[in-house]
């Protein structure tokens, strides 16, 4: 792939050519029976969407599958520790971990990405990312009711968030807008966590 040089483009990359490899996607796939994709899960903090993610991970890899989670929680003690929770940073924090996603997905890894993502246009950016470079993206919902993400605020947030001890929580002072036509809708509150670990998992199944 050439890149050729943009006016739109920071000055940091405007004189920077991609360097091809010589070892295609395609080619990478068929040596090492290895088909990425990126699974991202989307929903309020205590929704369910590590539990499913760490879950379905554990399978898939018992399978042979190369799967890998990148964790917003996680991400943040490295990746993006530099970030916090403003609407800015969130998207930055949301482009960096896409961005993550595609180039393990490229490299042939099922990527199990779960972070709270509340607005839509971060989300649409990273599954524009994908549907460029032609990366399966597979969007999951993981949805619960605020009442019930926060009755079991496993890690007692929502009581902070509520007394003011954190500010910028999403659901309490901030929106998270639902997503319009996720690949997966997933009811946490309704469904049981094996049950919705299979649904991801026929997916994912379905084309890696
Ligand atoms: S995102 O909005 O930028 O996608 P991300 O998934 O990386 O968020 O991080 C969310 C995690 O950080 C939550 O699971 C929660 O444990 C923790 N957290 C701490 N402060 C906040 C906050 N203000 N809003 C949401 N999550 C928070």
């Amino acid at each position: 792939m050439t890149v050729e040089p943009d006016a739109n483009k920071p000055q940091s990359t405007r004189d920077i050519v991609w360097e091809s490899g010589r070892v295609t996607r395609a080619m990478r796939a068929n040596k090492l029976q290895m088909r990425g994709a990126t699974v991202w899960f989307t929903g309020l903090s205590g929704s369910g969407k590590s539990t499913i993610a760490i879950e379905l991970e554990k399978q898939l890899v018992d399978e042979g599958i190369a799967a890998y989670r990148l964790d917003g929680d996680n991400l943040r003690h490295g990746l993006c520790r530099d970030l916090g929770f403003s609407e800015a940073d969130r998207a930055v924090n949301i482009a960096r971990a896409g961005h993550a996603a595609s180039l393990l997905a490229d490299a042939g890894i099922v990527v199990l990405a779960s972070l709270v993502s509340p607005l839509r246009h971060d989300r649409d950016a990273v599954r524009a990312l994908h549907a460029a470079l032609r990366i399966p993206f597979i969007e999951v919902h993981v949805s619960v009711p605020l009442e019930v993400a926060e009755q079991r605020d496993p890690k007692g947030l929502y009581r902070k968030a509520r007394a003011g001890e954190i500010l910028d929580f999403t659901g309490i002072h901030q929106v998270y807008e639902e997503p319009i036509a996720p690949e997966l809708f997933l009811e946490t509150d309704r469904t049981s966590i094996a049950q919705c670990v299979e649904q991801v998992r026929a997916r994912v199944r379905a084309i890696a």
